[in-house]
């Protein structure tokens, strides 16, 4: 049963993109059959793995069920990884209550119901707002993972992500894990960093993920040339943050009733 992780936070540039992209591409080189779907109409993580855009979305097709998901997915350059592209287009067609309703089920059941050579995890790339694709993200997922950017008012805003993934169980009925807070953007030099960081494992100490994700500017280069960090530099500092987040969120154990350990 393939699991699906959310990654969201309606501040914009905290990480989102970033660690869905490398998170994904880890995922596939530890074997997992990946699927990266890219909810935001900026369509960063679509770039990012170097998949074009399509001219519309695959959305309302996927929510009403008249497309399958595999059909519309892009091989992208890493064994493993499929990409489910965004585009300009995105926000369009979604409103709350599509997002809330069936479709979300729908969507959210044919991942369920796919074999585990094809989809073992399905990570879902989210915009910077709380408004309906990142709504829609919540209703489908099993887990959310929260970047936390190690900046002043860095907790501002995480009580409503949260206040949402209640309302998102209540709906339907289910637990959402908390995957976990990443810290990102952290740079060991920078006292501010080591306090912030302080501060949210103090107000979240079973939730704070152990890996910071050090501000490495190769990580912009990757994405800028459409790659993930695993493919464009192994080497680097942001490649080997992001190899120990991918180990710490595989630890997460996850059973076969659904529910995480
Ligand atoms: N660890 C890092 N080190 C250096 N640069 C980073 C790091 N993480 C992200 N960036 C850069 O910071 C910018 C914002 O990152 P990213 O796009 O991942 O954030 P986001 O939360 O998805 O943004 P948005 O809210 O606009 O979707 C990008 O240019 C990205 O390349
Ligand atoms: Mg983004």
């Amino acid at each position: 049963m393939a699991r699906v992780i959310a990654i969201a936070s309606q501040k914009g540039g905290v990480g989102k993109t970033t660690t869905a992209v490398n998170l994904a591409g880890y995922m596939a080189l530890a074997g997992q059959s990946c699927l990266l779907v890219d909810l935001d109409p900026q369509a960063n993580a679509t770039s990012g793995i170097g998949i074009d855009s399509p001219p519309s979305s695959f959305l309302p097709g996927l929510l009403d069920g008249s497309i399958h998901w595999s059909e519309v997915s892009e091989q992208s350059a890493v064994p493993g990884l499929r990409c489910l592209p965004s585009t300009v287009n995105l926000e369009v067609p979604v409103t709350t209550a599509e997002a809330r309703g069936g479709g979300a089920d729908r969507l959210r059941q044919q991942w369920l119901d796919a074999p585990s050579s094809l989809l073992d995890v399905v990570i879902l790339d989210c915009p910077p707002s709380l408004g309906p694709l990142t709504d829609l993200a919540l209703h489908i997922a099993d887990s959310v993972l929260v970047p936390v950017q190690c900046e002043y008012f860095a907790m501002e805003g995480l009580a409503q992500v949260l206040e949402l993934v209640r309302r998102a169980e209540a709906t339907h009925h289910r637990k959402i894990a908390l995957e976990g807070l990443v810290l990102t953007l952290f740079s060991p030099e920078v006292d501010l960093c080591h306090e912030v960081a302080e501060e949210v494992r103090r107000y979240f100490p079973e939730d704070t993920l152990e890996t910071p994700i050090l501000r490495d500017p190769t990580l912009a280069e990757a994405a800028s040339h459409g790659q993930p960090i695993c493919h464009y530099q192994p080497r680097s500092a942001g490649a080997w943050s992001y190899l120990n987040l991918t180990k710490e969120v595989l630890e997460h154990e996850w059973t076969e009733t659904g529910t995480w350990a």
